[in-house]
């Protein structure tokens, strides 16, 4: 695992999507896979000026999705279809026919999870995965004391998430969805490259613990400590627990 600190959220955002141009010019239709939340703005940001400045190269990109909310109706603004539609696809000028992601609509929630896992590997897989990371260490939406093996499914969401994302929902708990549809550890942990952009003080102490801790079902972000190619990167209050 390669640990880059940097000096603010601007500053990982430019070293990451560098990353992703540099991935789109060895392989034009790559499959990167983003997260949602505020931390990954900087680099979406940064990977569509380079776009606009004919510095990357994303006419024939591909992107996934790493999490769902279960139940909120088509075209809900918050549900992360809406987000990656409105944050990275569009901003990059992408066509929704290069967008792939779980059907948080679905009746057969389950179905959805099986069919989204398959079809990420029909697509051949994800080269490039990008994440955050929540307070309590989660990765997607895989909370505290899911399995390392375990692949998208259904979790519920910790209290604790529910609290940390109100401020999507007009600040009103009431409107978070308890359920979630996430790629699982291990499908996260097949993608080829997994890069974790963490900023902020608040995210120190599940830094400290994902990356100098013990491998933990209880830290879920210590599994990348698995992966033959993983980057963190933080900017220096996220790196004050190291
Ligand atoms: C949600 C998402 C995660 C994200 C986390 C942290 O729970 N499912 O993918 O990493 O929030 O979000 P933020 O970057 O806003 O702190």
């Amino acid at each position: 695992m390669e640990v880059v600190i940097v000096p603010d959220s601007a500053a990982g955002g430019e070293l990451i999507a560098e990353a992703m141009a540099g991935l789109l010019r060895q392989k034009p239709d790559a499959l990167l896979g983003v997260a949602t939340g505020s931390t990954p703005l900087p680099v979406y940001e940064a990977l569509a000026a380079k776009v606009r400045a004919g510095e990357a190269d994303t006419s024939r990109a591909r992107v996934c999705q790493l999490d769902e909310y279960v139940g909120l109706p088509a075209g809900h603004p918050e549900s992360y279809r809406s987000v990656v539609l409105r944050e990275v696809v569009e901003p990059l000028g992408l066509s929704e026919d290069a967008f792939l992601g779980p059907d948080g609509t679905a009746e057969d929630v389950a179905a959805a999870c099986l069919a989204y896992d398959r079809a990420l590997t029909e697509a051949g897989g994800v080269d490039l995965q990008l994440l955050g990371i929540g307070t309590d260490g989660h990765i997607g939406f895989n909370e505290p004391c899911s399995s390392l093996a375990s692949r998208t499914r259904i979790k519920t969401l910790t209290e604790q998430t529910r609290v940390d994302n109100a401020r999507f929902f007009d600040g009103d708990i009431g409107q978070v969805p308890h359920h979630v549809i996430t790629q699982g550890i291990g499908t996260i942990l097949e993608a080829r490259h997994v890069v974790l952009l963490a900023t902020g003080e608040a995210k120190a102490d599940a830094v400290a613990l994902a990356v100098e801790g013990p491998l933990s079902a209880l830290v879920p972000a210590s599994a990348l400590q698995l992966h033959p190619h993983a980057t963190v990167v933080v900017d220096e209050a996220a790196a004050s627990s190291l």
